[in-house]
């Protein structure tokens, strides 16, 4: 018997290429989740349009001037009720959400973000990663809670910090992980394979067998042709 697919909306507030990722992967056959809808805090956001080139509906919920948090929150909270979602997938969605909010969501409201947390939680992940001298850098996919940038672990990916990189280099090489990353979280959520539990992230025993026994990936494991390039760079 097939489930119905989990109605997904997914927050933006910028270009979107993530939102793009899990659109893409929603639409292959057999694909737990649904996106229903796209909302951004910003009406000026790239991937507003993005979205609805790639068919999906779109829409802006601003935060006006006089509006207090809440008050932005309930209108999101409305839109959300009218396109009867279930789960909320965070890709860039740069404000914080209040604990009232992320209360009602618990379980059901997950983030990416582009480093290996618990290191880096916030923002320029990938200048202090390189400031620290990490040979492994990459990101994480993690239920949201009222801590900004922590929550319990869905998924994680990997990749190495190339000698010579720069922020822009590494930060591409995270980004390309990333739309790999979090398709295979969203599904593992949307087909009850992972739950919020007790403040952790519970993984069906089926999972791990399907998965080898893993919700990383490691560098050793992606291989499209980028990455045989960065490959090519560090073998002599
Ligand atoms: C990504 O790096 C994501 O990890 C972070 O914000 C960035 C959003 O990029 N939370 P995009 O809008 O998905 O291209």
């Amino acid at each position: 018997m097939t489930l119905p697919r989990k109605r997904t909306a997914i927050l933006i507030s910028g270009r979107g290429s993530n939102m793009a990722a899990l659109i893409a992967a929603a639409a292959e056959p057999g694909f737990p989740a649904e996106i229903v809808g796209v909302l951004s805090d910003r009406s000026d956001a790239p991937g507003l349009q993005a979205a609805q080139s790639l068919g999906v509906t779109a829409r802006a919920v601003p935060r006006q001037d006089r509006d207090t948090n809440e008050a932005h929150e309930r209108a999101l909270d409305a839109a959300l009720s009218r396109l009867k979602a279930e789960l909320i997938c965070l890709a860039g969605y740069m404000r914080v959400l209040s604990p009232g909010f992320v209360q009602k969501w618990q379980g059901r409201l997950i983030n990416i973000h582009p480093a290996l947390l618990p290191a880096f939680p916030g923002l320029d992940t990938h200048r202090r990663a390189l400031e620290a001298g990490l040979r492994v850098h990459g990101a994480t996919v993690h239920f949201v809670t009222a801590a900004v940038d922590d929550g319990p672990i869905i998924a994680q990916a990997a990749v190495p910090v190339l000698i010579g990189d720069g922020e822009a280099a590494l930060a591409e090489r995270v980004l390309r992980a990333e739309h790999k990353l979090y398709p295979i979280a969203l599904a593992l959520l949307a087909g009850g394979k992972v739950m919020m539990k007790d403040g952790r992230a519970v993984f069906e025993g089926e999972t791990l067998l399907e998965n080898g026994g893993t919700t990383l990936i490691s560098p050793a494991s992606w291989a499209g042709p980028s990455d045989l390039q960065d490959l090519a760079r560090i073998t002599p």
